[in-house]
């Protein structure tokens, strides 16, 4: 049998065919812009997603074995707010996880509600990427907006929607909304009501690998596939490419470098930081997981190439770098503010540390450091929950470039596992769907069965001490510009 996973990405859709031997037999992108409105704000059109996402499907399948296809599944960008009308109309354009216009809303619900009973309530405390603070902001700006709100979803759960007709979600994706108790897998009656929300307006919650029905008619006609074609829950990005990297069970890792760059550690129990810098979600595999998320990561060295010293070469750019863990050039990547673990949306990027002498390969440099330092503030915060982490994977755009896969090993003293197919959320997706459609008997299963790795990037000990030393001055540059970030906005 075929499985199809979806990854809807912030920069695009990718779609990936999975046969039911785990072999990946054809990957699709499609790209859709992204608005930003004002400094800090980002919006997509969900329209926008379901077309492109359409136009993969069909190019995806136009050389397969159509009645093969069993089940198809999702790895979405999280957080996003999509509100429907009574007629099923978006109502407007879709407010991204990046978008940091709500910090009012948020000092309200982490000042006034106050972090405690958010976290009582949620496992977790507001970011201005989170749902309920976008829910508060429509009510607030744009009141007549937030009369009209028929259906509340996230960005996967759009396409869900207009694939099956079911208004639904998965556990891992409704934990980024800060609407859902976590730790009991349900609706937060509290937060519905503190954002004046009803539970009709909600989806129904499903674990990432159960089924929640089949596709409609017309998509089955128009796609050419059975309309037995099962379409499974799926799961948030991050927790979907955890799949796709066999980070499910107990104490595994994985990085993902892509727009955003998260360091994500999958756990059998539930269990919260206590400063709520990491968050803590459930996993699609059936239990909990801790993340932390940096805004922009694979985005900054994006941003370095193709706006500012505008190449697509990236390896050649990368082929200059010479000399790690001596670079005397810092670069913070708050090109959209930092979620964890400063929770600024005022925060901005910098390049600090500039000579005469530094060139056009120190700066490339710095950017790929910059990540990497600013991932291991994460890990640190894990690392003070008394976790243990040796290895990780890694997934993601960004993981395609050896360097930076060796610098991320040696920033974060980690054993950075290969493996064979690096494509995390679109993977994870098409792993849900075979789970959902009895392929295999569990996640964890799938995950056993089908990653493999290939190599590991060891952390060299002198190059782990020049890092050290390194870290230990990035991680001032922040609170030394703190206060200028707050006057310059
Ligand atoms: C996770 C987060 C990002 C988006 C990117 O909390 O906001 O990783 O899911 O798609």
């Amino acid at each position: 049998m075929l499985y199809i996973g979806v990854d809807l990405g912030t920069s695009a859709v990718k779609l990936l065919l999975m046969d039911g031997e785990g072999k990946i037999r054809k990957i699709v992108s499609k790209e859709y812009p992204i608005y930003f409105p004002h400094p800090g704000w980002s919006e997509q059109n969900p329209e926008d997603w379901y077309e492109q996402t359409m136009a993969g499907l069909e190019e995806l399948l136009s050389d397969c074995d159509k009645s093969q296809v069993a089940g198809i599944s999702f790895g979405g960008q999280m957080h996003g707010l999509v509100i429907l009308d009574q007629e099923d109309q978006v109502i407007r354009p879709a407010l991204l996880w990046n978008d940091g216009r709500t910090y009012e809303e948020c000092d309200y619900l982490n000042q006034v509600i106050g972090k405690e009973k958010l976290s009582e309530y949620t496992a977790n405390i507001a970011f201005t990427g989170f749902t309920a603070p976008k829910i508060l902001w429509v009510k607030n700006k744009e009141p007549e907006n937030f009369a009209r709100i028929s259906k509340i979803m996230l960005p996967k759960d759009y396409i869900a929607y207009k694939l099956s007709g079911v208004h639904c979600t998965d556990v891992s994706d409704a934990s980024g909304m800060l609407l859902f108790d976590v730790k009991n897998r349900s609706w937060s009656k509290e937060m519905l009501e503190i954002c004046g929300i009803r539970e009709e307006q909600m989806a129904k919650v499903y674990e990432s690998y159960e089924v929640v029905g089949t596709v409609k008619k017309e998509i089955a006609d128009r796609l050419g596939i059975p309309e037995t074609v099962k379409v499974v829950a799926g799961a948030g990005d991050n927790a979907a490419a955890a799949v796709g990297t066999g980070t499910v069970g107990e104490g595994r890792c994985n990085i993902s470098l892509g727009t955003s760059g998260t360091i994500f550690i999958s756990s059998e129990k539930f269990g919260v930081d206590k400063y709520n810098a990491l968050h803590a979600f459930a996993h699609a595999d059936g239990h909990y997981h801790l993340m932390g998320c940096m805004l922009s990561a694979a985005s900054c060295n994006k941003w370095w190439m193709d706006d500012i010293i505008g190449t697509q070469d990236y390896s050649k750019e990368q082929d200059a770098i010479r000399k790690l863990g001596e670079n005397h050039v810092y670069f913070l990547p708050y090109l959209m503010g930092e979620r964890s673990p400063h929770n600024n949306p005022n925060a901005r990027a910098t390049f600090i540390g500039m000579t005469m002498d530094t060139t056009r390969a120190d700066m490339t440099q710095a950017v790929l450091e910059g990540v990497a330092f600013a991932l291991r503030d994460s890990l640190e915060v894990a690392k003070a929950l008394g976790i243990k982490i040796e290895r990780t994977k890694i997934c993601g755009g960004g993981a395609k470039s050896p360097l930076w896969k060796k610098i991320i090993a040696n920033v974060m003293n980690l054993k950075v596992d290969i493996i064979e197919s690096e494509e995390g959320p679109a993977l994870g997706g098409a792993m849900l769907a075979a789970v959902g459609c009895g392929e295999y008997a569990s996640v964890e299963e799938a995950a056993d069965k089908l990653v493999k790795i290939t190599d590991t990037v060891e952390p060299e000990p002198e190059l782990v001490e020049k890092y050290e030393a390194r870290y230990q001055q990035f991680r001032q540059i922040y609170p030394a510009c703190k206060p200028l970030f707050d006057v310059l906005v």
